[in-house]
C-alpha cells in the first residue's frame, strides 16, 4: 500500500571526487531495488548530484532550508533556491539542527511550508533525547514536534516523517522494532486525526544506526516504512544493501 523509501543523509561528508565513485557504485548496484531511494547532501554538492542522477529514479534532497523566504540572511540558502536547481526533497528538524543550531519547533513548521510552497516535499524529522525517554516522555516529545508542523502545512503535502530517536544516531545504538514500531503507531495515529487518507500514504521512517546488519527487521515492522540513513549511507554498498531490505508489503 505505501511504497517504502530509504534515504541516504550524508551530513557534512563528501567530495566532488567521493560523490562521483559513489553514485556510480550505487547506480551499478541498484538492480531491482523495491524502494524508492533519495540522497540528502551538503548545499554546495547538490548541483552536481541533480546532474549525475537525472533520469536514475534517485531523488537529490538538501539537509535543511532556511525558515525564511528571501533577503538579507547571510549564508541561508531558501526553498525557492533548491527548487531552481532541481531538487525534489528535503530533510527538515533532523535533531543535529534542533540541537546544535537551535532551531525551534516553529522554525521547522516555517520551514515545511516554504519547502511545500516550492514544490519541495519535506521529509520531518522528530526524536527524543536520552533524558526524554528515561523520563517516559517520547511521545509527548514526538508529537508536540509533528503537531507543530501539522499546523502550518497539511499532512497530505509532506514527503515523509523520520522518527529518529536522538540517542541511537550515531551511536550503534538502535531502537528495538518493538520500540520503534511503537512511536511510529504513535505517530501514524496522530497522522489519521488529521487527515486518515493521507495518514495511510505516508512513509514513516526510522533513522538512528539503522545498518545492514539491522535493516530488515526494522523495515518488517507494519509502520515503519523505509529508513532515513547517516553513517551507512557512506558507503554506497552498504546504502544498497540497507536499501535492498525495504520491500514493497
Ligand atoms: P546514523 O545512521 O549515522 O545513526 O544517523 C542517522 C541520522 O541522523 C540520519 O539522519
Amino acid at each position: 500500500m505505501r511504497e517504502p523509501i530509504v534515504i541516504a543523509n550524508w551530513k557534512m561528508n563528501g567530495s566532488t571526487e567521493a560523490n562521483r565513485v559513489w553514485v556510480e557504485k550505487f547506480l551499478q548496484l541498484r538492480g531491482d531495488l523495491e524502494c524508492r531511494t533519495a540522497v540528502c547532501a551538503p548545499f554546495v554538492y547538490l548541483p552536481q548530484l541533480v546532474s549525475l542522477l537525472k533520469g536514475s529514479g534517485v531523488a537529490v534532497g538538501a539537509e535543511t532550508v532556511s525558515s525564511r523566504k528571501n533577503g538579507a540572511f547571510t549564508g541561508e540558502v531558501s526553498a525557492d533556491m533548491l527548487a531552481d536547481i532541481g531538487v525534489t526533497l528535503s530533510i527538515v528538524g533532523h535533531s543535529e539542527r534542533r540541537t546544535l543550531w537551535k532551531e525551534t519547533d516553529e522554525d521547522v513548521a516555517e520551514q515545511a511550508a516554504l519547502l511545500i510552497e516550492a514544490g519541495i516535499a519535506p521529509v520531518v524529522c522528530v526524536g527524543e533525547t536520552l533524558e526524554e525517554r528515561e523520563s517516559g516522555r517520547t511521545e509527548e516529545v514526538v508529537l508536540r514536534q509533528l503537531r507543530a508542523v501539522l499546523a502550518r502545512v497539511p499532512a497530505a503535502r509532506l514527503g515523509a516523517v523520520a522518527y529518529e530517536p536522538v540517542w541511537a544516531i550515531g551511536t550503534g545504538r538502535t531502537a528495538t522494532p518493538e520500540a520503534a514500531q511503537a512511536v511510529h503507531a504513535a505517530l501514524r495515529a496522530e497522522l489519521r486525526a488529521s487527515d486518515a487518507a493521507a495518514a495511510d500514504k505516508l512513509p514513516l521512517l526510522y533513522g538512528g544506526s539503522v545498518k545492514p546488519a539491522n535493516a530488515h527487521e526494522l523495515f518488517s515492522c507494519p509502520d515503519i516504512d523505509g529508513g532515513l540513513i547517516g553513517g551507512a549511507a557512506l558507503r554506497a554498498e552498504d546504502f544498497h544493501c540497507v536499501c535492498s531490505a525495504a520491500r514493497a508489503d
